[in-house]
């Protein structure tokens, strides 16, 4: 699918099969999502760009490679946004971190909007955006719009799974932003919750439920 890359490194469908599993505990679906979310994080920066910088070694002097520009920025879709933020977090820990407050409407299943916080100068920087779940796309978009209109050009999504609706109506809004997932799965059912999915992210993920 244009534009969307699935991660289909065989740790990661791993760990999402357990996720998946409704026996799956509290406890282990958060740690799942935290060592699955390093994983993707190591795909969604496999293109950053390098320069080299001058360095000693113990035995001679050599021009090394080093991540060139600023610092990412990773922009979490609370609540469940956090989850992979964490994990990816250990693996970038210098990166700067804006939180997106978006929920979604169980009735209208539209998204409304109730916080932002984030680094002053979006414009120069990567923007890797963060929600487990693709579903119906609206948070998403949204989180998208909020973004832009402070500035962010250069942005990536990253989630754990996405629906096919969910994907074609982000595209639509968003077609500069590559959409980075573990799984495209069926389709979302009348609730807005994908199938097969993984049941509600942040519920599973702080046992709210
Ligand atoms: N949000 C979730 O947490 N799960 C879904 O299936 C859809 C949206």
């Amino acid at each position: 699918m244009d534009g969307v890359t699935v991660i289909d490194h065989p740790l990661v469908q791993h760990k999402l099969t357990i996720m998946r599993n409704k026996e799956t505990s509290t406890a282990s679906f958060r740690r799942l999502l935290r060592e699955i979310s390093t994983l993707l994080c190591y795909e969604v920066t496999r293109h950053l760009d390098l320069t080299t910088m001058r360095i000693e070694t113990p035995l001679v002097e050599m021009d090394s490679p080093i991540l060139e520009g600023k610092k990412l920025v990773f922009a979490s879709i609370l609540r469940a946004g956090n989850g992979l933020l964490e994990g990816m977090l250990d693996l970038v820990p210098a990166a700067r971190v804006a939180h997106i407050g978006v929920y979604r409407d169980h009735e209208t299943l539209m998204p409304v909007e109730y916080y932002f916080k984030a680094p002053e100068d979006l414009a120069n920087r990567l923007v890797i955006v963060v929600d487990p779940m693709l579903a119906t796309g609206n948070s998403a978009i949204a989180a998208m719009d909020q973004l832009k209109k402070r500035g962010a050009s250069n942005i990536r999504f990253l989630c754990l799974l996405a629906a096919p609706e969910g994907i074609e109506r982000f595209r639509a809004a968003h077609p500069d932003i590559p959409i980075f997932t573990a799984s495209i799965d069926s389709h979302l059912n009348e609730q807005g919750y994908i199938v097969p999915g993984l049941g509600d992210a942040g519920d599973r993920m702080y046992g709210t439920k």
